[in-house]
């Protein structure tokens, strides 16, 4: 019997509070002892999206309760936690603060070490906690706040081969959901719309599709959107039902054409570096919807590579990931001290340029 390794980790750099403990003995697979996450969507329901101030004092007071039930539920003590792991960034920068404070507090009072955590490696590193999967591999983040393609080499190695330049697809999804008047989270309302609907009717462009390259925007989907509504709204007096299903079906359309692309040309520029049988892992809500999937498992399917997408609870954001992304640092022999500083920005691939735009969830990276 070798080395366990047992990561208590903290999440809170958007609206989601989490704790989690996962444990690793030797290289065999990783297990997640507990994952508790106290989501915040009511709270804002009220506001059209995060509001940074009543989420950071939400995560503040719902920390302290989010370890106590982690560690109930993985029937353990702070005594048998070999290290603290923390989302240290990117995010909203009062809740990623409220996480790193309590980790400190943590790391201080038992003399555990503290590992400071970027969310995005947390999401990137998702496949190896659920599925076991090898270095490298492409990874597509796809959530309400992140965009990007990266090929993760290493636990602290990631080439970004491009990203959103404003809006990520789920910010897309949900502004479509308020400009229709439907609820939020719009991902899974505007899906649920779009059934049965014509996704030719209205003409939505795709966009960066001229550009060689594997970046992506969505702000202009939702500008066509909203013209297109007002023009049948000034024309008829208002919307009807079948309006609204053709909408959502025909913005899902072009988000899933657009992303089916990008994905192609993400894979030719993986396979350039890794000429190997490619695996690609998707994280993040928007990898819920199904035509996405679907569309998504269709490239893989061309090109003859491995499609992965982990369960939606890990998939979405999650404590036991930045654990797991801990844990990683931790076999490196890296740690934090207690002067470890929240960043609402910390691109995972340092060398590439920095991205455009900031949507409701804060900084994109
Ligand atoms: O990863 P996540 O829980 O939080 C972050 O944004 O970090 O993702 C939430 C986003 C929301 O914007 C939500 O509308 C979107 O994922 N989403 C979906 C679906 N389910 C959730 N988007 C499209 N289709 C869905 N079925
Ligand atoms: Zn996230």
């Amino acid at each position: 019997m070798g080395q366990t390794l047992t990561i208590l980790g903290l999440e809170s750099s958007c609206d989601d509070t989490a704790a989690a403990v996962v444990r690793q003995t030797d290289d065999l697979a990783a297990e997640i002892l507990s994952s508790v996450v106290h989501g915040q969507t009511e709270l804002h329901s009220a506001f059209g999206g995060v509001v940074p101030e009543i989420a950071a004092r939400a995560h503040a007071e719902k920390l302290d309760v989010c370890v106590m039930q982690a560690l109930e539920q993985a029937a353990l003590t702070l005594d048998d936690i070999d290290a603290v792991a923390v989302t240290a960034g990117p995010g909203l920068i009062g809740g990623v603060m409220s996480g790193v404070m309590c980790a400190k507090g943590l790391s201080a009072a038992t003399g555990k070490p503290l590992i400071g955590v970027n969310h995005l490696a947390g999401h990137a590193l998702t496949p190896r906690l659920t599925d076991g999967v090898a270095f490298p591999y492409l990874m597509l983040l796809v959530s309400g706040g992140h965009c990007q393609y990266l090929i993760t080499h290493g636990p602290e190695e990631f080439t970004r081969l491009g990203g959103t330049i404003d809006d990520a697809p789920g910010e897309a999804f949900d502004k479509t959901a308020r400009l229709l008047g439907l609820p939020q989270p719009g991902g899974p309302s505007v899906e649920a719309e779009a059934k049965g609907g014509d996704p030719k009717r209205f003409r939505f462009p795709r966009p960066l599709l001229d550009r060689p390259d594997c970046d992506l925007s969505f702000s202009g989907l939702k500008t066509a959107l909203m013209r297109m509504r007002d023009q049948v709204v000034g024309e008829r007096g208002g919307l009807t039902r079948t309006d609204r299903t053709d909408l959502c079906a025909g913005f899902q359309q072009a988000v899933v054409d657009t992303l089916a692309e990008k994905t192609r040309r993400a894979l030719r520029l993986y396979l350039e570096h890794t000429p190997s049988q490619p695996t690609i892992a998707v994280a993040g809500g928007v990898a819920a919807n199904t035509a996405i999937r679907t569309a998504l498992q269709g490239v893989c399917a061309e090109v003859g590579a491995n499609f992965l997408a982990p369960p939606l609870a890990l998939c979405t954001d999650n404590a036991a990931m930045i654990a797991y992304a801990g844990l990683e640092r931790f076999k490196l022999g890296k740690t934090d001290g207690l002067d470890l500083m929240a960043r609402p920005r910390w691109p995972l691939d340092q060398s590439a340029p920095a991205m455009l735009g900031s949507g409701k969830k804060g900084a994109k990276a």
